[in-house]
């Protein structure tokens, strides 16, 4: 019995078709068993669930991000991260977030989750990001694609979402396309830069997109002035990225402890504290906290468990927010602090000369 209740369309009848397409036909056809994209079942029944507004869909609240955390050079200790992510699924949680852009994740993630055979268990949520020979060149975006399929070791995504908006009357009418030949079940667009949120919000408002990604939380609460209203009158899934903002909420609140009253919304950490703020909100649908550490994802993911809290009570987590000196400064602090990472996207922001 499943208490994932996917709604997918069906994917085997057009299977031979898609992988034909993508030009993956013979060696999926020839080990079909690593290329499923079946139902997900099975989710514990105590966890905090919110449901996909198009479908009904119910995904567990809060996700894996991965980003700079995922992409790990060749050669280098990787085995935590598998640990990560089999905490991740044990404790209930099914939603990664990755992108091409993220280096190595997509491996890592096609990697893992084969290993612990839960691939066909997720739902991934991943990106594209690039532009083209000419305007209305959608053919990086295709390539990119079954590039991204092949590093999941997927014949479908659950979700793809047009990164930081990049080409996006392009791109989001391939992804029209892949839906509608049900090679991804939805499609979005994701944003992490309040700035750009004027951008972000006419895709939400016109109800074009299944989904929509962007930052959000208890010190970057931008997107409660046009997005997240717009999200619940159009039925647009909402997926928070940076939840932690890279950490930097956790430099805040250091050495301090929390508040009496979160016992009363089941948060014994900080990290429970800040998630459960974000995923009360009735328009989130989900967030993607993203860690390298197996200790902190049995953290993140004790958020999937007892109470949310009401709107009084998230006025009250943030106005004890306010009372900490340097929370009005986090949006301006160093990303990471005290961390350092070590893949390809580091590798790619070198100057040429340091680059090994
Ligand atoms: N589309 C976009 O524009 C966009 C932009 C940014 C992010 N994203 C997505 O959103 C995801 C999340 O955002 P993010 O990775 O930028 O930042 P984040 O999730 O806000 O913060 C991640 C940082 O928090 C630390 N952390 C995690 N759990 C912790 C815990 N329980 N206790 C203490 N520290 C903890 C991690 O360090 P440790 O490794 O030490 O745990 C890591 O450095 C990304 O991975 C990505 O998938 C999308």
């Amino acid at each position: 019995m499943s208490h994932f209740d996917r709604i997918k369309p069906p994917v085997d009848a057009s299977r031979r078709t898609t992988l034909k397409a993508l030009g993956l036909g013979a060696t999926a056809l020839a080990f079909p068993g690593l290329m499923r994209s079946t139902p997900v079942w099975g989710i514990p029944t105590d966890i905090i669930t919110k449901a996909v507004p198009r479908t009904g869909e119910k995904l567990p609240a809060i996700g894996l991000g991965t980003h700079m955390t995922f992409d790990v050079k060749p050669g280098k200790p990787r085995e935590h991260l598998r640990e990560v992510m089999r905490i991740f699924y044990e404790g209930g949680g099914r939603v990664i977030d990755t992108s091409p852009l993220y280096g190595l994740a997509e491996v890592s993630i096609g990697d893992y989750a084969t290993a612990l055979d839960i691939n066909s268990e997720l739902f991934i949520a991943d990106k594209t990001w690039v532009t083209g020979e000419w305007l209305g060149d959608d053919s990086h975006a295709q390539q990119q694609f079954r590039r991204s399929m092949e590093r999941l070791w997927r014949d479908q995504i659950d979700l793809m979402q047009c990164h930081s908006l990049v080409n996006a009357r392009t791109v989001i009418q391939a992804m029209q396309q892949w839906k509608a030949d049900g090679q991804i079940r939805y499609l979005g667009a994701s944003h992490h830069l309040p700035s750009y949120y004027h951008l972000v919000a006419p895709w939400v408002e016109k109800g074009t997109l299944d989904f929509v990604q962007v930052r959000y939380s208890l010190a970057t609460r931008a997107a409660e002035e046009r997005i997240l209203p717009a999200a619940m009158d159009t039925g647009t899934a909402v997926m928070v990225n940076m939840p932690f903002e890279k950490a930097r909420l956790f430099k805040v609140v250091k050495g301090r402890p929390l508040p009496d009253f979160a016992s009363e919304i089941g948060c014994e950490t900080w990290a429970q504290f800040f998630l459960k703020w974000i995923i009360s909100h009735p328009a989130v649908t989900c967030a993607i906290p993203a860690t390298t550490k197996p200790k902190h994802q049995a953290d993140n993911i004790g958020a999937l468990k007892g109470p949310l809290p009401d709107k009084e009570m998230r006025t009250r987590m943030l106005k004890h927010m306010e009372t900490i000196p340097e929370f009005d400064k986090v949006a301006n602090m160093p990303a990471y602090p005290g961390k350092s990472f070590d893949g390809v996207v580091k590798r790619g922001s070198r100057t040429p000369a340091k680059a090994k």
